[in-house]
């Protein structure tokens, strides 16, 4: 039984269309070296998660070969997510007195995001190649854009570069075993997790739109129905006399109603 080497990974990774689209976009959001910090330490959180998933899809194949790769495949996460956290952390004792910046842009920039979504339980070995195998691409376009930006911090830049190898191995192993366990049937396997990662991708576009539209609405209401209640209220308050004044009904105060 043969495992992959690591120079089985493609030399060069390019980011998709639409990310290299937004390079300013990107540029803006690493320039900043408390939100990069930030963006690491959330980076390690989404690896670590995803390493724990994979041991979990190691414990259910039953093929050994797979059970194999998945455990190299969780280290791999494991070791990023402490890659990622030693280096964010560095970068925050480093920037102990700046400016806070809460604004981290997770939309645009947001690591190896499919991880998030991964639900082993359920799946069988295919479809979770093949989910594994998209996520696994999208994330090392991101990272080859993220390490092209990061100019200006040599150590960040190096630090993707790193992990992007093993991103490089993990995409390529996950299509070469979709094709080993589903000869068949594996591009319309490949194709169903693309329609599911596009239902995903509408519905975060569609929840994040909704959230927008809550805000405005919320903004709308406070700045056009509260004035007129306000100036009503400051209108009937000039009309009450001042101080303490005798009781305007002539009711006995015999009960509590
Ligand atoms: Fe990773
Ligand atoms: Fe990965």
């Amino acid at each position: 039984m043969t495992l992959y080497s690591r120079e089985t990974a493609p030399a060069r990774i390019r980011p998709s269309r639409f990310d290299r689209l937004l390079r300013p976009v990107h540029t803006w959001v690493w320039t900043d070296p408390r939100r990069r910090a930030r963006k690491l330490l959330r980076f390690a959180e989404t690896e670590a998660s995803g390493g724990q998933d994979l041991s979990r899809a190691a414990e259910l194949t039953s093929d050994g070969l797979l059970r194999q790769l998945f455990l190299r495949h969780a280290l791999d996460e494991q070791r990023h997510a402490e890659l990622f956290r030693r280096r964010g952390r560095v970068l925050n004792r480093s920037l102990d007195g700046a400016a806070e910046t809460r604004f981290e842009a997770n939309w645009f920039a947001p690591g190896e995001r499919g991880l998030d979504d991964l639900r082993v339980d359920g799946e069988n070995d295919a479809s979770l190649l093949a989910f594994l195998h998209l996520s696994e691409k999208a994330a090392a376009g991101r990272f080859a854009l993220y390490r092209e930006v990061l100019g200006a911090d040599p150590e960040t830049q190096g630090l993707f570069n790193t992990i992007l190898r093993d991103e490089a191995f993990h995409m390529t192993y996950t299509h070469q075993q979709l094709v080993r366990v589903a000869p068949q049937e594996w591009s319309a396997v490949l194709w169903k997790a693309r329609l599911g990662r596009l239902w995903k991708a509408y519905l975060r576009i569609a929840a994040a739109v909704a959230g927008l539209l809550g805000t405005m609405i919320l903004l709308l209401q406070y700045a056009l129905l509260l004035p007129p209640f306000a100036l009503l209220a400051k209108r009937y308050a000039r009309r009450e006399p001042q101080g303490w004044f005798p009781a305007r009904s002539s009711t006995p105060l015999r009960s509590q109603y």
